[in-house]
Protein backbone atom coordinates (compact mmCIF):
# COMPACT_ATOMS: atom_id res chain seq x y z
CA UNK A 1 0.00 0.00 0.00
CA UNK A 2 3.09 2.26 1.07
CA UNK A 3 4.67 1.87 -2.13
CA UNK A 4 1.70 2.12 -4.25
CA UNK A 5 0.65 6.14 -2.49
CA UNK A 6 4.04 6.36 -3.15
CA UNK A 7 4.07 5.80 -7.03
CA UNK A 8 1.17 7.75 -7.28
CA UNK A 9 2.45 10.64 -5.28
CA UNK A 10 5.36 10.82 -8.34
CA UNK A 11 3.08 10.90 -10.71
CA UNK A 12 1.84 13.46 -9.47
CA UNK A 13 4.64 15.63 -8.71
CA UNK A 14 6.43 14.54 -11.83
CA UNK A 15 2.69 15.96 -13.61
CA UNK A 16 3.55 19.32 -12.31
CA UNK A 17 7.38 19.51 -12.95
CA UNK A 18 7.25 18.73 -16.52
CA UNK A 19 3.93 21.02 -17.70
CA UNK A 20 1.69 18.46 -17.25
CA UNK A 21 -1.19 18.99 -14.75
CA UNK A 22 -1.45 21.57 -12.17
CA UNK A 23 -3.73 22.36 -9.63
CA UNK A 24 -6.52 24.79 -10.93
CA UNK A 25 -6.20 28.58 -8.94
CA UNK A 26 -2.97 27.44 -7.53
CA UNK A 27 -1.91 31.04 -6.02
CA UNK A 28 -5.23 30.53 -4.25
CA UNK A 29 -4.42 27.46 -2.46
CA UNK A 30 -6.56 25.62 -5.22
CA UNK A 31 -9.65 24.23 -5.82
CA UNK A 32 -10.65 20.72 -4.76
CA UNK A 33 -11.11 18.14 -7.45
CA UNK A 34 -10.25 20.82 -10.64
CA UNK A 35 -7.62 20.86 -12.43
CA UNK A 36 -5.92 22.92 -15.27
CA UNK A 37 -3.74 21.02 -17.98
CA UNK A 38 -0.01 22.95 -18.47
CA UNK A 39 1.99 23.28 -21.62
CA UNK A 40 2.76 19.59 -22.41
CA UNK A 41 -0.51 17.89 -20.89
CA UNK A 42 -3.07 19.94 -23.46
CA UNK A 43 -0.64 18.35 -26.18
CA UNK A 44 -1.13 14.84 -24.41
CA UNK A 45 -5.27 15.29 -23.85
CA UNK A 46 -5.28 16.71 -27.42
CA UNK A 47 -3.58 13.37 -28.62
CA UNK A 48 -5.11 11.52 -27.01
CA UNK A 49 -8.95 12.80 -27.89
CA UNK A 50 -7.43 12.91 -31.54
CA UNK A 51 -6.92 8.88 -30.92
CA UNK A 52 -10.30 8.68 -30.17
CA UNK A 53 -12.03 10.51 -32.46
CA UNK A 54 -10.19 8.99 -35.34
CA UNK A 55 -10.82 5.92 -33.80
CA UNK A 56 -14.77 6.69 -33.06
CA UNK A 57 -15.25 9.11 -35.76
CA UNK A 58 -13.05 8.96 -39.09
CA UNK A 59 -12.91 5.26 -39.32
CA UNK A 60 -16.57 4.19 -39.20
CA UNK A 61 -18.57 5.31 -42.12
CA UNK A 62 -21.81 5.24 -40.03
CA UNK A 63 -20.48 7.33 -36.75
CA UNK A 64 -20.60 11.12 -36.99
CA UNK A 65 -19.82 13.90 -34.37
CA UNK A 66 -21.51 16.62 -32.47
CA UNK A 67 -20.61 19.35 -30.36
CA UNK A 68 -23.72 20.07 -28.27
CA UNK A 69 -23.90 22.92 -25.79
CA UNK A 70 -23.32 22.37 -22.10
CA UNK A 71 -26.31 24.20 -20.91
CA UNK A 72 -29.40 22.05 -21.87
CA UNK A 73 -33.15 22.70 -20.73
CA UNK A 74 -33.64 21.62 -17.51
CA UNK A 75 -36.31 19.54 -18.50
CA UNK A 76 -33.53 17.48 -20.43
CA UNK A 77 -32.12 16.10 -16.79
CA UNK A 78 -36.40 15.67 -15.36
CA UNK A 79 -36.21 12.87 -18.91
CA UNK A 80 -32.89 11.35 -18.35
CA UNK A 81 -33.33 10.98 -14.82
CA UNK A 82 -30.77 12.84 -13.09
CA UNK A 83 -32.75 15.16 -11.01
CA UNK A 84 -34.83 12.03 -9.14
CA UNK A 85 -31.68 9.51 -9.11
CA UNK A 86 -28.26 10.98 -9.94
CA UNK A 87 -26.79 10.59 -6.25
CA UNK A 88 -24.19 8.84 -4.67
CA UNK A 89 -24.63 7.41 -1.29
CA UNK A 90 -22.59 9.27 1.07
CA UNK A 91 -21.54 8.41 4.71
CA UNK A 92 -19.98 10.27 7.53
CA UNK A 93 -17.26 9.55 10.01
CA UNK A 94 -18.41 11.14 12.92
CA UNK A 95 -14.65 11.75 14.38
CA UNK A 96 -12.51 12.12 11.40
CA UNK A 97 -15.67 14.49 9.94
CA UNK A 98 -14.32 12.64 6.88
CA UNK A 99 -16.82 12.28 4.06
CA UNK A 100 -17.11 9.39 1.91
CA UNK A 101 -18.74 7.81 -0.79
CA UNK A 102 -20.66 4.16 0.93
CA UNK A 103 -20.20 2.39 -1.95
CA UNK A 104 -16.46 3.33 -2.91
CA UNK A 105 -15.39 2.31 0.92
CA UNK A 106 -16.78 -1.43 0.41
CA UNK A 107 -15.01 -1.55 -3.41
CA UNK A 108 -12.22 -0.60 -1.48
CA UNK A 109 -12.23 -3.27 1.14
CA UNK A 110 -12.97 -5.70 -2.18
CA UNK A 111 -9.77 -4.02 -4.07
CA UNK A 112 -7.84 -5.49 -1.02
CA UNK A 113 -8.99 -8.66 -1.59
CA UNK A 114 -8.48 -8.79 -4.92
CA UNK A 115 -4.57 -7.63 -4.57
CA UNK A 116 -4.32 -10.62 -1.94
CA UNK A 117 -5.00 -12.72 -4.64
CA UNK A 118 -2.97 -11.04 -6.83
CA UNK A 119 -0.13 -11.57 -4.08
CA UNK A 120 -0.65 -15.45 -4.28
CA UNK A 121 -0.90 -15.72 -8.08
CA UNK A 122 2.30 -13.53 -8.17
CA UNK A 123 3.78 -16.09 -5.44
CA UNK A 124 2.31 -19.35 -7.02
CA UNK A 125 4.00 -18.01 -10.33
CA UNK A 126 7.28 -17.64 -9.10
CA UNK A 127 7.20 -21.12 -7.38
CA UNK A 128 5.83 -23.04 -10.57
CA UNK A 129 8.05 -20.93 -13.00
CA UNK A 130 7.19 -21.66 -17.00
CA UNK A 131 4.82 -24.89 -16.01
CA UNK A 132 2.63 -21.90 -14.24
CA UNK A 133 -1.12 -22.17 -15.10
CA UNK A 134 -2.76 -19.01 -13.77
CA UNK A 135 -6.54 -19.89 -15.08
CA UNK A 136 -5.89 -23.32 -13.49
CA UNK A 137 -4.55 -22.26 -10.10
CA UNK A 138 -7.28 -19.20 -9.57
CA UNK A 139 -9.90 -22.01 -10.22
CA UNK A 140 -7.99 -24.58 -7.94
CA UNK A 141 -6.09 -22.49 -5.07
CA UNK A 142 -8.69 -23.37 -1.84
CA UNK A 143 -7.96 -20.14 -0.73
CA UNK A 144 -7.36 -17.98 -3.90
CA UNK A 145 -11.08 -19.30 -4.47
CA UNK A 146 -12.49 -18.65 -1.08
CA UNK A 147 -11.18 -14.75 -1.40
CA UNK A 148 -12.96 -14.63 -4.75
CA UNK A 149 -15.96 -16.02 -3.00
CA UNK A 150 -15.62 -13.63 -0.75
CA UNK A 151 -15.02 -10.41 -2.87
CA UNK A 152 -17.96 -11.44 -5.30
CA UNK A 153 -20.14 -12.35 -2.31
CA UNK A 154 -19.86 -8.84 -0.87
CA UNK A 155 -19.89 -6.95 -4.28
CA UNK A 156 -23.08 -8.32 -5.13
CA UNK A 157 -24.90 -7.48 -1.55
CA UNK A 158 -23.76 -3.98 -2.57
CA UNK A 159 -25.26 -4.13 -5.34
CA UNK A 160 -28.88 -5.70 -4.10
CA UNK A 161 -28.54 -2.84 -1.74
CA UNK A 162 -28.24 0.07 -3.92
CA UNK A 163 -30.66 -1.13 -6.53
CA UNK A 164 -33.54 -1.08 -3.89
CA UNK A 165 -32.00 1.63 -2.51
CA UNK A 166 -31.82 -0.16 1.17
CA UNK A 167 -29.23 2.44 2.60
CA UNK A 168 -29.32 0.56 5.63
CA UNK A 169 -28.23 -2.17 4.62
CA UNK A 170 -25.03 -0.11 2.95
CA UNK A 171 -24.38 0.90 6.48
CA UNK A 172 -24.72 -2.73 7.84
CA UNK A 173 -22.40 -3.69 5.35
CA UNK A 174 -19.91 -1.34 5.92
CA UNK A 175 -19.69 -2.53 10.26
CA UNK A 176 -20.48 -6.24 9.28
CA UNK A 177 -16.77 -5.88 7.55
CA UNK A 178 -15.34 -3.35 10.15
CA UNK A 179 -14.10 -0.81 7.70
CA UNK A 180 -12.78 2.00 9.53
CA UNK A 181 -12.05 5.30 8.04
CA UNK A 182 -9.10 5.67 6.21
CA UNK A 183 -7.81 8.93 7.71
CA UNK A 184 -8.27 8.48 11.33
CA UNK A 185 -9.17 4.55 11.89
CA UNK A 186 -12.26 5.63 13.41
CA UNK A 187 -15.46 3.15 12.75
CA UNK A 188 -17.64 5.53 14.15
CA UNK A 189 -20.34 6.08 10.76
CA UNK A 190 -23.00 8.26 10.66
CA UNK A 191 -26.29 6.73 8.71
CA UNK A 192 -26.06 6.35 4.63
CA UNK A 193 -27.72 9.41 2.56
CA UNK A 194 -28.41 10.05 -0.92
CA UNK A 195 -26.51 12.88 -2.44
CA UNK A 196 -27.25 14.72 -5.35
CA UNK A 197 -24.02 15.45 -7.88
CA UNK A 198 -25.38 18.09 -10.22
CA UNK A 199 -24.05 21.43 -10.53
CA UNK A 200 -27.04 24.45 -10.36
CA UNK A 201 -26.93 27.53 -11.93
CA UNK A 202 -29.15 30.29 -13.33
CA UNK A 203 -29.34 31.23 -17.03
CA UNK A 204 -30.82 35.34 -17.32
CA UNK A 205 -29.86 38.79 -15.52
CA UNK A 206 -33.32 39.46 -13.85
CA UNK A 207 -33.55 37.24 -10.66
CA UNK A 208 -36.50 36.99 -10.38
CA UNK A 209 -37.11 35.36 -13.23
CA UNK A 210 -34.24 33.78 -13.77
CA UNK A 211 -34.24 29.70 -15.09
CA UNK A 212 -32.78 27.50 -12.82
CA UNK A 213 -30.00 25.54 -15.03
CA UNK A 214 -27.71 22.51 -14.19
CA UNK A 215 -24.24 22.09 -15.29
CA UNK A 216 -24.13 18.89 -17.71
CA UNK A 217 -23.14 16.01 -15.96
CA UNK A 218 -22.57 13.56 -18.74
CA UNK A 219 -22.71 14.97 -22.62
CA UNK A 220 -24.61 12.01 -23.79
CA UNK A 221 -28.14 14.02 -23.25
CA UNK A 222 -26.42 16.53 -25.91
CA UNK A 223 -26.71 13.35 -28.61
CA UNK A 224 -30.18 12.07 -27.38
CA UNK A 225 -31.85 15.19 -27.93
CA UNK A 226 -30.48 16.10 -31.30
CA UNK A 227 -30.57 12.40 -32.59
CA UNK A 228 -33.59 13.25 -35.04
CA UNK A 229 -31.48 16.49 -36.43
CA UNK A 230 -28.48 14.34 -37.06
CA UNK A 231 -30.22 11.85 -38.35
CA UNK A 232 -32.93 13.40 -40.84
CA UNK A 233 -30.17 15.94 -42.08
CA UNK A 234 -27.12 13.38 -42.04
CA UNK A 235 -29.57 10.86 -43.88
CA UNK A 236 -28.31 8.31 -41.11
CA UNK A 237 -29.69 4.63 -41.41
CA UNK A 238 -29.85 2.65 -38.98
CA UNK A 239 -27.50 1.15 -37.20
CA UNK A 240 -25.33 4.46 -36.53
CA UNK A 241 -23.43 6.76 -33.78
CA UNK A 242 -23.14 9.89 -32.43
CA UNK A 243 -20.01 10.60 -31.04
CA UNK A 244 -19.05 13.51 -29.18
CA UNK A 245 -16.09 15.07 -26.68
CA UNK A 246 -16.77 17.55 -23.89
CA UNK A 247 -17.30 19.16 -20.69
CA UNK A 248 -18.97 17.59 -17.35
CA UNK A 249 -19.76 18.68 -14.22
CA UNK A 250 -20.14 16.60 -11.08
CA UNK A 251 -20.30 17.73 -7.49
CA UNK A 252 -18.21 14.24 -6.11
CA UNK A 253 -18.68 13.28 -2.54
CA UNK A 254 -14.61 11.60 -2.59
CA UNK A 255 -12.46 13.56 -4.95
CA UNK A 256 -8.86 12.46 -3.43
CA UNK A 257 -7.60 10.98 -6.24
CA UNK A 258 -5.96 13.63 -8.54
CA UNK A 259 -7.29 13.98 -12.34
CA UNK A 260 -8.95 10.21 -11.61
CA UNK A 261 -12.00 11.68 -10.27
CA UNK A 262 -12.69 15.42 -10.65
CA UNK A 263 -15.73 18.11 -10.30
CA UNK A 264 -15.23 19.25 -14.01
CA UNK A 265 -13.74 16.65 -16.72
CA UNK A 266 -14.11 16.04 -20.11
CA UNK A 267 -15.88 12.95 -21.69
CA UNK A 268 -15.40 10.94 -25.07
CA UNK A 269 -19.18 9.84 -25.50
CA UNK A 270 -20.52 7.41 -28.69
CA UNK A 271 -23.88 6.70 -28.58
CA UNK A 272 -25.13 4.00 -31.37
CA UNK A 273 -29.04 3.51 -32.25
CA UNK A 274 -29.74 0.47 -33.50
CA UNK A 275 -32.88 -2.02 -33.90
CA UNK A 276 -34.84 -3.02 -30.60
CA UNK A 277 -33.46 -7.02 -30.16
CA UNK A 278 -30.16 -6.53 -31.67
CA UNK A 279 -28.51 -4.88 -28.19
CA UNK A 280 -26.92 -7.87 -26.77
CA UNK A 281 -25.15 -8.50 -30.27
CA UNK A 282 -24.07 -4.66 -30.31
CA UNK A 283 -22.96 -4.69 -26.62
CA UNK A 284 -20.63 -7.64 -27.19
CA UNK A 285 -19.24 -6.04 -30.34
CA UNK A 286 -18.56 -2.69 -28.88
CA UNK A 287 -16.84 -4.30 -25.62
CA UNK A 288 -14.41 -6.02 -28.53
CA UNK A 289 -14.08 -2.87 -30.12
CA UNK A 290 -12.73 -0.83 -27.35
CA UNK A 291 -10.72 -3.00 -25.58
CA UNK A 292 -8.71 -3.26 -29.16
CA UNK A 293 -8.59 0.33 -29.57
CA UNK A 294 -6.83 0.03 -25.51
CA UNK A 295 -4.60 -2.71 -26.41
CA UNK A 296 -3.41 -0.45 -29.63
CA UNK A 297 -1.37 2.02 -27.72
CA UNK A 298 0.51 -0.79 -25.75
CA UNK A 299 -0.03 -0.30 -22.13
CA UNK A 300 0.16 -3.90 -21.73
CA UNK A 301 -2.87 -6.87 -21.96
CA UNK A 302 -2.57 -7.19 -18.19
CA UNK A 303 -3.88 -3.87 -17.41
CA UNK A 304 -7.18 -4.22 -18.10
CA UNK A 305 -10.11 -5.97 -17.14
CA UNK A 306 -14.09 -6.51 -17.96
CA UNK A 307 -16.20 -5.52 -15.08
CA UNK A 308 -19.76 -6.65 -15.38
CA UNK A 309 -22.12 -4.41 -13.23
CA UNK A 310 -24.34 -5.96 -10.69
CA UNK A 311 -25.63 -2.49 -9.86
CA UNK A 312 -27.35 -1.41 -13.49
CA UNK A 313 -27.85 1.73 -13.72
CA UNK A 314 -31.63 3.73 -13.87
CA UNK A 315 -31.36 3.34 -17.91
CA UNK A 316 -29.68 0.15 -18.29
CA UNK A 317 -30.36 -3.15 -19.04
CA UNK A 318 -26.51 -4.46 -19.09
CA UNK A 319 -23.33 -2.60 -18.23
CA UNK A 320 -19.65 -3.36 -18.31
CA UNK A 321 -16.42 -1.43 -17.23
CA UNK A 322 -12.90 -1.37 -18.57
CA UNK A 323 -10.77 -1.22 -15.72
CA UNK A 324 -7.34 -0.45 -15.42
CA UNK A 325 -4.93 -0.84 -13.07
CA UNK A 326 -3.85 2.42 -11.91
CA UNK A 327 -1.04 3.49 -9.38
CA UNK A 328 -4.14 2.79 -6.64
CA UNK A 329 -5.43 -0.65 -8.40
CA UNK A 330 -8.00 -1.79 -10.73
CA UNK A 331 -10.76 0.93 -11.23
CA UNK A 332 -13.40 2.22 -13.86
CA UNK A 333 -11.70 3.74 -17.21
CA UNK A 334 -14.27 3.14 -19.49
CA UNK A 335 -18.23 2.41 -19.73
CA UNK A 336 -19.98 0.69 -22.04
CA UNK A 337 -24.02 0.80 -21.39
CA UNK A 338 -26.97 -0.91 -23.01
CA UNK A 339 -29.09 1.73 -22.26
CA UNK A 340 -32.20 0.32 -24.20
CA UNK A 341 -34.34 2.86 -25.41
CA UNK A 342 -34.96 4.73 -22.34
CA UNK A 343 -33.75 7.81 -22.79
CA UNK A 344 -35.42 8.66 -26.45
CA UNK A 345 -38.61 7.35 -25.10
CA UNK A 346 -38.50 9.49 -21.83
CA UNK A 347 -37.53 12.64 -24.18
CA UNK A 348 -40.52 11.79 -25.82
CA UNK A 349 -42.56 12.17 -23.14
CA UNK A 350 -40.94 15.39 -21.78
CA UNK A 351 -40.67 17.56 -24.80
CA UNK A 352 -44.13 16.04 -26.63
CA UNK A 353 -41.79 15.71 -29.48
CA UNK A 354 -41.40 12.74 -31.48
CA UNK A 355 -38.15 10.75 -31.56
CA UNK A 356 -39.11 7.35 -33.46
CA UNK A 357 -37.15 5.96 -36.83
CA UNK A 358 -38.99 4.41 -39.96
CA UNK A 359 -37.42 1.92 -40.76
CA UNK A 360 -38.03 0.79 -44.39
CA UNK A 361 -37.03 -2.68 -43.86
CA UNK A 362 -39.61 -3.48 -41.60
CA UNK A 363 -42.14 -0.33 -42.71
CA UNK A 364 -42.79 0.50 -39.24
CA UNK A 365 -41.88 3.42 -36.65
CA UNK A 366 -39.85 2.85 -33.62
CA UNK A 367 -37.64 4.09 -30.70
CA UNK A 368 -34.02 3.18 -31.59
CA UNK A 369 -32.23 1.46 -28.73
CA UNK A 370 -29.00 2.78 -27.74
CA UNK A 371 -25.69 1.32 -26.97
CA UNK A 372 -23.41 3.37 -25.32
CA UNK A 373 -19.36 4.09 -25.27
CA UNK A 374 -18.35 6.64 -22.27
CA UNK A 375 -14.62 7.14 -21.44
CA UNK A 376 -13.10 10.05 -19.45
CA UNK A 377 -10.59 11.81 -21.63
CA UNK A 378 -8.78 12.80 -18.04
CA UNK A 379 -8.97 9.17 -16.68
CA UNK A 380 -7.66 8.37 -19.63
CA UNK A 381 -5.05 10.85 -19.55
CA UNK A 382 -3.60 9.35 -16.31
CA UNK A 383 -4.11 5.44 -17.30
CA UNK A 384 -1.52 6.68 -20.02
CA UNK A 385 0.57 8.92 -18.04
CA UNK A 386 0.90 6.69 -14.79
CA UNK A 387 1.50 3.48 -16.98
CA UNK A 388 4.26 5.48 -18.57
CA UNK A 389 6.11 6.97 -15.82
CA UNK A 390 9.31 4.43 -15.23
CA UNK A 391 12.54 4.63 -13.07
CA UNK A 392 14.87 2.94 -14.88
CA UNK A 393 18.15 1.54 -13.32
CA UNK A 394 21.12 1.83 -15.63
CA UNK A 395 24.43 -0.61 -17.20
CA UNK A 396 26.46 2.48 -14.94
CA UNK A 397 24.46 2.32 -11.75
CA UNK A 398 22.83 5.20 -12.26
CA UNK A 399 18.63 5.68 -12.73
CA UNK A 400 16.88 7.39 -15.14
CA UNK A 401 13.17 8.89 -14.67
CA UNK A 402 11.61 8.48 -18.18
CA UNK A 403 7.92 8.78 -19.33
CA UNK A 404 7.84 6.09 -21.76
CA UNK A 405 4.41 7.86 -23.48
CA UNK A 406 3.02 5.78 -26.56
CA UNK A 407 5.09 7.96 -29.09
CA UNK A 408 1.71 8.40 -31.12
CA UNK A 409 0.56 10.43 -28.25
CA UNK A 410 3.80 11.79 -26.83
CA UNK A 411 3.28 15.88 -26.74
CA UNK A 412 6.75 16.74 -28.32
CA UNK A 413 7.87 14.24 -30.99
CA UNK A 414 11.65 15.45 -31.40
CA UNK A 415 13.99 18.02 -29.32
CA UNK A 416 16.23 19.79 -31.55
CA UNK A 417 20.04 20.01 -29.38
CA UNK A 418 22.95 21.75 -30.85
CA UNK A 419 25.85 20.18 -29.25
CA UNK A 420 27.63 23.83 -28.79
CA UNK A 421 25.64 27.27 -29.31
CA UNK A 422 28.55 27.84 -31.72
CA UNK A 423 30.37 27.28 -34.84
CA UNK A 424 26.96 27.40 -37.12
CA UNK A 425 25.24 24.37 -35.01
CA UNK A 426 22.67 26.21 -33.90
CA UNK A 427 21.58 27.78 -37.27
CA UNK A 428 21.49 23.97 -38.97
CA UNK A 429 19.46 23.47 -35.53
CA UNK A 430 16.81 26.27 -36.05
CA UNK A 431 16.72 24.83 -40.17
CA UNK A 432 15.33 21.53 -38.96
CA UNK A 433 12.58 22.64 -36.63
CA UNK A 434 11.90 24.67 -39.59
CA UNK A 435 11.18 21.99 -41.80
CA UNK A 436 9.99 19.48 -39.23
CA UNK A 437 7.35 21.71 -37.21
CA UNK A 438 4.93 21.47 -40.20
CA UNK A 439 4.66 18.34 -39.53
CA UNK A 440 5.40 17.30 -36.21
CA UNK A 441 5.46 18.88 -32.33
CA UNK A 442 9.32 19.82 -31.78
CA UNK A 443 11.06 21.85 -29.83
CA UNK A 444 14.93 23.56 -29.58
CA UNK A 445 16.92 22.96 -26.21
CA UNK A 446 20.98 24.69 -25.95
CA UNK A 447 21.28 24.53 -22.54
CA UNK A 448 23.24 22.11 -20.24
CA UNK A 449 25.47 19.04 -21.62
CA UNK A 450 23.76 17.09 -24.46
CA UNK A 451 23.92 14.52 -21.47
CA UNK A 452 21.57 16.34 -18.87
CA UNK A 453 19.28 17.66 -21.87
CA UNK A 454 18.77 13.75 -23.01
CA UNK A 455 17.59 12.94 -19.62
CA UNK A 456 14.83 16.07 -19.58
CA UNK A 457 13.54 15.09 -22.77
CA UNK A 458 13.70 11.69 -21.23
CA UNK A 459 11.37 12.92 -18.15
CA UNK A 460 9.51 14.67 -20.56
CA UNK A 461 8.35 11.77 -22.97
CA UNK A 462 9.96 12.94 -26.20
CA UNK A 463 11.00 9.86 -27.85
CA UNK A 464 13.21 11.48 -30.26
CA UNK A 465 16.37 13.58 -29.50
CA UNK A 466 18.46 15.00 -32.47
CA UNK A 467 22.02 16.17 -32.29
CA UNK A 468 23.61 18.58 -34.33
CA UNK A 469 27.33 18.47 -34.26
CA UNK A 470 30.14 19.20 -36.45
CA UNK A 471 29.70 16.29 -38.67
CA UNK A 472 26.44 17.87 -39.83
CA UNK A 473 28.56 21.02 -41.34
CA UNK A 474 30.04 18.35 -43.65
CA UNK A 475 27.40 15.42 -44.48
CA UNK A 476 24.31 16.74 -43.42
CA UNK A 477 23.80 14.28 -41.09
CA UNK A 478 22.56 14.14 -37.27
CA UNK A 479 22.53 11.76 -34.46
CA UNK A 480 18.74 10.65 -33.27
CA UNK A 481 18.61 8.77 -30.06
CA UNK A 482 15.91 6.48 -28.94
CA UNK A 483 13.82 7.34 -25.93
CA UNK A 484 12.97 3.92 -24.91
CA UNK A 485 16.26 2.13 -26.06
CA UNK A 486 18.53 4.87 -25.44
CA UNK A 487 20.20 3.41 -29.11
CA UNK A 488 21.74 6.44 -31.36
CA UNK A 489 22.19 6.52 -34.96
CA UNK A 490 23.72 8.67 -37.60
CA UNK A 491 21.17 9.40 -40.48
CA UNK A 492 21.03 12.07 -43.10
CA UNK A 493 18.99 15.34 -42.17
CA UNK A 494 16.87 14.49 -44.98
CA UNK A 495 15.57 11.32 -43.35
CA UNK A 496 14.65 12.74 -40.12
CA UNK A 497 11.19 13.54 -41.30
CA UNK A 498 10.25 9.59 -42.98
CA UNK A 499 11.75 8.72 -39.00
CA UNK A 500 10.13 10.49 -36.72
CA UNK A 501 6.90 9.82 -39.21
CA UNK A 502 6.90 6.11 -39.25
CA UNK A 503 7.34 5.99 -35.18
CA UNK A 504 4.32 8.86 -34.46
CA UNK A 505 1.83 8.13 -37.35
CA UNK A 506 -1.57 7.47 -36.16
CA UNK A 507 -2.51 5.22 -38.71
CA UNK A 508 0.13 2.83 -37.64
CA UNK A 509 -0.97 2.28 -34.16
CA UNK A 510 -4.71 2.16 -35.01
CA UNK A 511 -4.26 -0.20 -37.46
CA UNK A 512 -3.27 -2.54 -34.14
CA UNK A 513 -6.64 -2.32 -33.79
CA UNK A 514 -7.41 -5.05 -36.75
N1 LIG B 1 -23.06 8.69 -20.14
C1 LIG B 1 -22.72 7.66 -19.26
C2 LIG B 1 -21.83 8.09 -18.18
O1 LIG B 1 -21.59 9.27 -17.99
P1 LIG B 1 -20.36 7.20 -16.22
O2 LIG B 1 -19.93 5.79 -15.90
O3 LIG B 1 -20.99 7.99 -15.15
O4 LIG B 1 -21.32 7.05 -17.47
C3 LIG B 1 -18.40 7.55 -17.91
O5 LIG B 1 -19.10 7.98 -16.77
C4 LIG B 1 -16.92 7.76 -17.77
O6 LIG B 1 -16.66 9.13 -17.47
C5 LIG B 1 -16.27 6.97 -16.65
O7 LIG B 1 -15.93 5.67 -17.06
C6 LIG B 1 -15.04 7.80 -16.35
O8 LIG B 1 -13.98 7.50 -17.25
C7 LIG B 1 -15.50 9.21 -16.63
N2 LIG B 1 -15.86 9.92 -15.38
C8 LIG B 1 -17.02 9.83 -14.69
N3 LIG B 1 -16.99 10.62 -13.61
C9 LIG B 1 -15.78 11.23 -13.62
C10 LIG B 1 -15.14 12.18 -12.76
N4 LIG B 1 -15.75 12.69 -11.69
N5 LIG B 1 -13.87 12.57 -13.06
C11 LIG B 1 -13.24 12.08 -14.15
N6 LIG B 1 -13.80 11.20 -14.99
C12 LIG B 1 -15.05 10.78 -14.74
Amino acid sequence: MAKQEDDFKRVISHAKEYGYVFQSSEIYDGLSAIYDYGQNGVELKKNIRDYWWKAMVQLNDNIVGLDAAIFMHPLTWKASGHIDAFNDPLIDNKDSKKRYRADVLVEDYVAKIDAKIEKEVNKAAKRFGDAFDKEQFLQTNQRVVDYQEQGKTILSRLGKSLQNEDLADVKALIEELDIACPMSGSKNWTEVKQFNLMFGTKLGANAETAMDLFLRPETAQGIFVNFLNVQKSGRMKLPFGIAQTGKAFRNEIVARQFIFRMREFEQMEMQFFIQPGTQKEWYEVWKEKRMKWHLSLGLGQDNYRFHDHEKLAHYADAASDIEFRFPFGFKELEGIHSRTDFDLSSHEKFSGKKLQYFDHEVNKNYVPYVLETSIGLDRMFLAVFSNSLKEEELENNTTRTVLKLPAVLAPVKAAILPLLKKDGLPEIAHQIIDDLKWDFNVVYDEKDAVGRRYRRQDANGTPFCITVDHQSLEDQTVTIRHRDSMEQERVAISALNGIIHDAVDMKTWLKKME
